[in-house]
């Protein structure tokens, strides 16, 4: 669980920053590159690029998001998402 625990040292200026999914979000998303603002795509747009992402875990040997933390760090995107 290392991953998960030292990606709270990084400060990001997200929505409800110390939220659990927040945290997850970071964890899980900002493995490749930083996690982009929720604002910066729609709603719809995140539910597209959140599969296309899971599926970039599994090519590059990540564990896949389970259907907890996918619908956490979905809803969690989509709350804060651009309208
Ligand atoms: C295994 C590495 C990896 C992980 C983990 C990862 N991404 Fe990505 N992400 C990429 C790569 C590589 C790209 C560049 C575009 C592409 O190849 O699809 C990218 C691009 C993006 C983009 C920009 C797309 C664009 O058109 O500019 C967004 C938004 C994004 N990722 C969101 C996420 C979210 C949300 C998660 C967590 C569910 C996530 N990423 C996890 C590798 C990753």
């Amino acid at each position: 669980m290392a991953w998960w625990i030292m990606s709270w040292g990084c400060r990001q200026n997200l929505p409800d920053a110390q939220s659990y999914a927040a945290r997850l979000y970071v964890a899980r998303c900002g493995q490749c590159h930083t996690a982009y603002s929720p604002r910066s795509l729609t709603g719809a747009m995140w539910e597209v690029q959140v599969e296309m992402m899971d599926a970039r875990m599994r090519q590059a040997g990540l564990p896949a998001l389970s259907e907890e933390e996918k619908r956490a760090i979905l809803s969690y995107l989509k709350k804060n998402a651009a309208r």
